[in-house]
C-alpha cells in the first residue's frame, strides 16, 4: 500500500490568503522555518497506479499537478484518481470535486449523512450532476463497521470509524454529532496484513476509536491545533478545537498523551492548522514532538508501506 499526503493543512491551508498571525506571516517574510502547506487531502494506492482520492480540497488542481502518478497519461483524457472517499462534508474536504467536474462521473465514497449533507446545505451531489451524470454515490457503512473495499483497490480492505467531531457550520446536525458525520478510516493491504489508520478530524477519542488505534501499524492523525484555545490565543477566531471537532495535542487527554499509548511505528499528525507553533521547525513544541516520535506531516509526503509482488 502506498499513501501520498496531497494536502497536509487544515481549512484555509499556510499561509492563510487573509491571515497574518505570527506563522502566516513570519512565512511570508522568510523568518519562519517552515513549508507552505496546502489543504487536506492524501490518496492512497494499492498498486502505485489505481488511486483512491481520501476528501477532495479546494487546492486539487495544485496537488495533482504535483504528483506525476495522478496523471498516467494513458488516453487523451486520464486520470490517476480511481474513486474519491470522503471522510466529512467540511469544505476543506469536498469543495476539490467541483474542480473534479471535467471527470465525471467519478464514484464518491461517503457515508449516508455526508451525502446528505451534500446534497441539501451543500448540494455538491445535486448540481454536480449537470456535468456527465455528476459523482456516482456509494454508500460507506459505518455504525456497524463492517468493512468494504472499493474495486479499485481489492486487497484493501477498509473500515470506516465514526468519530466524535463536529458536522460543518451549515450542517442541520452542527453541534449535535451523529455516527457518520465524520469517519475515520482503517485501512488494511490484505495481501502484506499493514494497517493505516486515517483521522484528519479526531474530536475526542472514545474507548472503540482508541483500540482501532492500537491496530495500525501507522497514525495519520489529527494535527489540527496545539492549544484547544489556539484560534483565541492568536486572535484570529473564537472557536476552540474542541468545538470544531479536533484534539488538541498539547495538555492533559491531549494527542501526545494518546499517541504515546500507542504501538503503532509511525505517528503523523495531519491537517495542521495556520495558528499551529508546530508548523515552526524550530519550535519548542516540535522539539516536544520529536521526542515522543511524533512525525508532522507535509505536502509530498510520500508513505510506502511495501506491496509484496
Ligand atoms: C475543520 O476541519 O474544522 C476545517 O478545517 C474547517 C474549515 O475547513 O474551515
Ligand atoms: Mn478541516
Ligand atoms: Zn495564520
Amino acid at each position: 500500500m502506498q499513501i501520498r499526503i496531497l494536502g497536509s493543512a487544515a481549512g484555509g491551508g499556510f499561509p492563510q490568503w487573509n491571515c497574518n498571525c505570527a506563522n502566516c506571516d513570519g512565512f511570508r517574510k522568510g523568518t519562519l522555518n517552515a513549508s507552505a502547506r496546502t489543504q487536506s487531502s492524501i490518496a492512497v494506492s494499492e498498486d502505485g497506479v489505481h488511486w483512491i482520492l481520501c476528501n477532495a480540497s479546494p487546492d486539487i488542481r495544485a496537488q495533482l499537478a504535483g504528483f506525476d502518478a495522478m496523471q498516467p497519461a494513458r488516453a487523451l483524457r486520464d486520470t490517476g484518481i480511481n474513486a474519491v472517499l470522503l471522510c466529512d462534508s467540511q469544505v476543506d474536504h469536498t469543495t476539490g470535486l467541483l474542480m473534479l467536474r471535467e471527470g465525471l462521473p467519478l464514484d464518491v465514497w461517503c457515508t449516508a449523512q455526508v451525502h446528505e449533507d451534500l446534497s441539501s446545505g451543500f448540494p455538491l451531489f445535486r448540481m454536480l450532476t449537470h456535468w456527465n451524470g455528476g459523482p456516482q454515490w456509494h454508500e460507506v457503512p459505518c455504525t456497524d463497521q463492517q468493512s468494504f473495499s472499493i474495486p479499485c483497490a481489492p486487497s484493501l480492505r477498509l473500515t470506516a470509524i465514526p468519530l466524535l467531531s463536529n458536522a460543518p457550520p451549515y450542517s442541520p446536525r452542527r453541534n449535535n454529532p451523529h455516527p457518520g458525520d465524520n469517519i475515520g478510516l482503517f485501512i488494511e493491504d490484505t495481501r502484506s496484513g499493514e494497517t493505516v489508520m486515517y483521522a484528519p478530524g479526531l474530536g475526542q477519542p472514545d474507548e472503540q476509536i482508541l483500540q482501532w488505534m492500537r491496530k495500525a501499524d501507522t497514525l495519520l492523525v489529527d494535527g489540527t491545533v496545539w492549544h484547544d484555545d489556539e484560534m483565541l490565543r492568536c486572535e484570529v477566531g473564537t472557536r476552540t478545537g474542541q468545538e470544531m471537532g479536533h484534539l488538541a495535542q498539547s495538555g492533559p487527554g491531549g494527542m501526545i498523551e494518546v499517541l504515546d499509548t500507542m504501538p503503532a511505528r509511525r505517528k503523523v499528525l495531519i491537517h495542521i492548522n495556520n495558528t499551529n507553533p508546530i508548523l515552526d521547525e524550530d519550535s519548542p513544541e516540535r522539539a516536544v514532538l520529536t521526542r515522543h516520535g511524533i512525525e508532522v506531516s507535509f505536502d509530498g509526503m510520500h508513505l510506502d508501506m511495501g506491496v509484496p509482488l
